[in-house]
């Protein structure tokens, strides 16, 4: 298999974010997080972090052309050649399409989509126990992963907050835009062949064994 060009997506708090850290160091890819890279905008108040804030805030999803824009971009950039992992992209039919058609001019194509999925109950536990750091965004869980000091991030020393998108009544409105618009993508990638799934349920270690697998063995029936 010449490039490994991965879709992580699945609910909010699945995990996709704790599995595509990992795969990318050790599969040595960018990590393209449209969430992570959100955020940053509205951090430092670009012109499209002011237009994603307020979707962002009320749980919804930025509109498609402006994420397209971002991702036909940041596909272009050197590091992306080789293989990618994305994160959060595509989240809507339109998203997906917009994403097949740029590799195909490019004479590339999806390797797998996997999907990390979760009961609802156990992803609101999760998103409410998330803290991430200001300085670097490490995440935490206080009820699965704490930080040793309380409200400290172990690795930079910077305090530690809640994404304004957790708080609970955000929370319900991204579940349902989830169902609305991105769980069509399931049958999207399953009818194309792409679809892998996994049960973000079970512990990190255990997901990320069994996405290890699951491309070891895409690996070797590309060699057949
Ligand atoms: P985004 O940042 O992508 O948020 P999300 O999809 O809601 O996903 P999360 O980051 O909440 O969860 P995750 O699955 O990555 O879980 P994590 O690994 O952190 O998007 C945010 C917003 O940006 C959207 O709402 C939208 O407005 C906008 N946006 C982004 N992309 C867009 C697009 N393409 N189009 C339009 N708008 C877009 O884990 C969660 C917690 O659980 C952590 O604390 C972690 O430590 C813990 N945890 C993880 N795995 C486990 C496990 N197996 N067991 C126990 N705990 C675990």
């Amino acid at each position: 298999m010449s490039q490994l060009n991965l879709i992580l997506f699945g609910p909010p708090g699945a995990g996709k974010g704790t599995q595509g850290k990992r795969l990318c160091e050790d599969l040595r890819l960018p990590y393209i997080a449209t969430g992570d890279m959100l955020r940053e905008a509205v951090a430092n108040q670009t012109d499209l972090g002011k237009e994603a804030e307020t979707y962002m805030d009320q749980g919804d999803l930025v509109p498609d052309d402006v994420i397209i824009g971002v991702i036909t971009e940041r596909l272009q950039e050197d590091d992306a050649q080789d293989g990618f992992i994305l994160d959060g992209f595509p989240r809507t039919i339109p998203q997906a399409d917009a994403l097949h058609e740029q590799l195909q001019r490019l004479g590339r194509e999806i390797t797998a989509a996997l999907l990390v999925d979760a009961p609802e109950e156990e992803v609101i536990k999760r998103i409410s126990g998330r803290r991430q750091c200001e300085e670097a965004g490490h995440v935490y869980n206080i009820h699965f992963d704490p930080p040793k000091r309380d409200e400290v991030c172990d690795q930079d020393g910077s305090p530690l907050k809640q994404r304004s998108d957790d708080k609970p009544e955000k929370v319900k409105r991204r579940l349902e835009v989830y169902e609305e618009q991105t769980s069509p993508l399931i049958e999207y990638y399953d009818e194309r062949g792409l679809l892998r799934r996994f049960d973000g349920a079970r512990s990190p270690t255990e997901v990320y064994d069994h996405i290890r697998a699951t491309l070891a063995t895409l690996r070797l029936e590309d060699q057949l």
